[in-house]
């Protein structure tokens, strides 16, 4: 066992494990951290992604080891605020209108993938967000929705609102 430092949506954390734990377990089992899903347990899905120091990763892939050190965003970092003034991101706001969320398993990945293309500067054009999402899986909705969601935040940001 070895002690691991990180921090999670800012909030600083630390864990006793064995260094090859799966960061998605932690999430999950240690943290309680329940929004970040298990699809495919290899990498192929985007199920398990999340934000790790400004990139998208697997967490299905990423042993603790890795992560001391690091910043960790989850989808239980997007929302703002507490108590009654918590609000939805932009982004998850877009999903709901847009109904780019279905059975929902792949939305929290979704979610972490389409956050980091908008940190990254990412604009409402659909070949780049089709291209940003691309390791990220959904059975449900053919990806026009989300693609739509996406771009509806990608371009309120540009027109200077707060996605
Ligand atoms: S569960 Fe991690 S990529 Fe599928
Ligand atoms: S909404 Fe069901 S897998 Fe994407």
């Amino acid at each position: 066992m070895t002690a691991f430092r990180f921090l999670v949506n800012g909030d600083p954390v630390e864990v006793d494990l064995p260094g090859m734990r799966r960061l998605l377990d932690v999430l999950r089992e240690d943290l309680a951290l329940t929004g970040t899903k298990e699809g495919c347990g290899e990498g192929e899905c985007g199920a398990c992604s999340v934000i790790l120091d400004g990139q998208v990763v697997d967490a299905c892939l990423v042993p603790i080891c890795q992560v001391d050190g690091s910043f960790v965003r989850t989808v239980e970092g997007l929302a703002h605020g507490a108590g009654e003034t918590r609000r939805l991101d932009d982004l998850q706001a877009a999903f709901l209108e847009t109904g780019g969320a279905q059975c929902g398993i792949c939305t929290p990945g979704m979610l972490m993938a389409a956050r980091a293309y908008l940190d990254a500067g990412g604009g409402p054009e659909d070949d780049a967000i089709r291209e940003a999402i691309a390791g990220n899986l959904c059975r449900c909705t053919g990806y026009t929705k989300i693609v739509e969601a996406i771009a509806n935040a990608a371009a309120d940001l540009e027109a200077g609102g707060l996605a």
